[in-house]
């Protein structure tokens, strides 16, 4: 079965995503989530968003994204809930991460890798499958348990402002009882 992988890029990461489509649409079903037109002021957030939740809702299985560095691609995207996502530059990481840790989402950095180096990168990680080992789904379930926790926290700080008075009721000094 062909693998469904979401790919976005900012104007960093452009080029390689295009040539990076180019290289591995005949053997993956890939989903384009931008951006579509080079555009030097856009801003890595925007198509990061795209992918991550296009792999957090399961509609594709794995995603790449593409900025200058990966670096604020990696931050962005690990910061919706189900997304794994890390820089990789070196092929072991690149399967390890799936293999060990439940990788989903692979970052490059166009501006430190050259495409040739990506290619390799994004096949390592795309090959690679989660090993089910005891010890690596442990593991998972402690970052799992991290994630659920953060969630739960969110939701209580929600639930906490909700029962606030919106305005402060100011005390007057003109009361007549
Ligand atoms: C854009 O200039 C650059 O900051 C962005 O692509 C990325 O490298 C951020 O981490």
């Amino acid at each position: 079965m062909r693998l469904n992988v979401a790919i976005g890029a900012d104007h960093g990461g452009f080029e390689m995503k295009q040539e990076l489509i180019r290289r591995l649409s005949g053997s993956l079903d890939i989903v384009d989530k931008g951006a579509h037109e080079f555009d030097a002021n856009d801003d890595y957030p925007d198509y990061v968003v795209q992918v991550a939740r296009a792999v957090a809702e399961g509609e594709v299985d794995r995603g790449i994204i593409i900025c200058g560095s990966g670096v604020g691609a990696c931050v962005a995207a690990n910061k919706l809930p189900g997304v794994r996502a890390s820089v990789c530059h070196d092929t072991y990481s690149a399967h390890q991460g799936v293999e060990h840790d439940d990788l989903n989402v692979l970052c490059l950095g166009a501006r430190v890798i050259g495409v040739e180096v990506a290619t390799e990168l994004a096949v390592a990680f795309l090959m690679a499958r989660f090993s089910g080992e005891e010890r690596h789904i442990r593991r998972l379930e402690k970052v799992l348990a991290l994630e659920r926790e953060s969630l739960r926290r969110q939701e209580d700080a929600v639930s906490d402002s909700e029962l606030e008075p919106e305005e402060p009721i100011e005390e007057t000094d003109n009361d007549t009882d």
